[in-house]
């Protein structure tokens, strides 16, 4: 999808279901997240991702950190105890408004809309800690690879970058081409198609695309962008099969 398609699919899961459509546990389906639970799990997270980080980068200055993919600002708030100024930054306007109710922590924390390709909207060398989970699988990976070059961009001298994304694609069986020669077959192929591009365009049930970036283009692109790899280690969602990678890398 392109990224004003994706926005619009963003915008429609924050209406209909956002704490599940961050964290999609079975049983919190249809608005059923506790909000102090939700909140909760981005604490518990951060905490124990930053004192990972801190082991390997002891001397990490507590300044400004960026949350790429904020969503309702789960990690966000979490990272606020941490740092003296965080942003966080969306594609999904409706995403960001329910992250700004939430907001304990004033002014200290700010949410940005970001629709573009890039992060345009920040200046160069700010950031100290730069963090992203589950969020570059769910756009194209030509968008996530430029996002993470961004990242790099954005981390100040000496910052520690810190993201997630699978390297592998849940399987999908694929339509298959339009040219055959079966009729029948073209018939189902291009049925299949158009309720798919129909489900694209009018969002009649909002979609949460999957993509993945295989572990060696991530890693090479990190290394062209400035910044030194410190540490890839795995990093599954729970009850997830798909190999996922967690990136601990800091810029030069
Ligand atoms: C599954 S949620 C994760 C939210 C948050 N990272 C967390 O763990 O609580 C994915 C978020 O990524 C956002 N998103 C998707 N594509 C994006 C893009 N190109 N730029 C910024 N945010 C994006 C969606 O709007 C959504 O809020």
């Amino acid at each position: 999808m392109k990224l004003h398609q994706t926005r619009r699919h963003w915008d429609r899961l924050a209406d209909t279901d956002a704490l599940w459509a961050v964290l999609t546990t079975p049983d919190k389906k249809g608005n059923r997240w506790p909000i102090d639970e939700f909140f909760a799990t981005g604490r518990t997270t951060v905490d124990a991702e930053l004192a990972g980080v801190r082991a390997l980068c002891p001397d990490l200055e507590s300044g400004a950190a960026l949350d790429f993919g904020c969503g309702v600002g789960r990690l966000t708030q979490g990272l606020a105890p941490h740092f003296a100024r965080v942003v966080g930054i969306d594609l999904s306007e409706k995403m960001l408004a329910r992250a700004r109710e939430h907001n304990r922590h004033g002014d200290r924390v700010r949410y940005l809309h970001n629709p573009h390709p890039d992060l345009r909207l920040l200046a160069d060398n700010q950031f100290d800690f730069v963090y992203s989970l589950i969020t570059l699988q769910h756009m194209e990976p030509e968008y996530a690879k430029a996002y993470i070059a961004e990242f790099v961009r954005v981390a100040a001298p000496g910052g520690a970058i810190l993201f997630q994304v699978p390297s592998q694609r849940p399987a999908e069986k694929p339509i298959g081409p339009l040219l055959t020669s079966s009729p029948e077959l073209f018939y189902k192929r291009a049925r299949r198609r158009l309720r798919r591009l129909w489900r694209i365009w009018f969002v009649t049930e909002p979609l949460m695309e999957m993509h993945a970036l295989p572990r060696a283009e991530v890693e090479a692109l990190l290394g062209r962008s400035g910044a030194e790899i410190l540490n890839v280690y795995r990093y599954d969602a729970a009850g997830s099969a798909l190999e996922s990678w967690g990136y601990l890398a800091r810029k030069k």
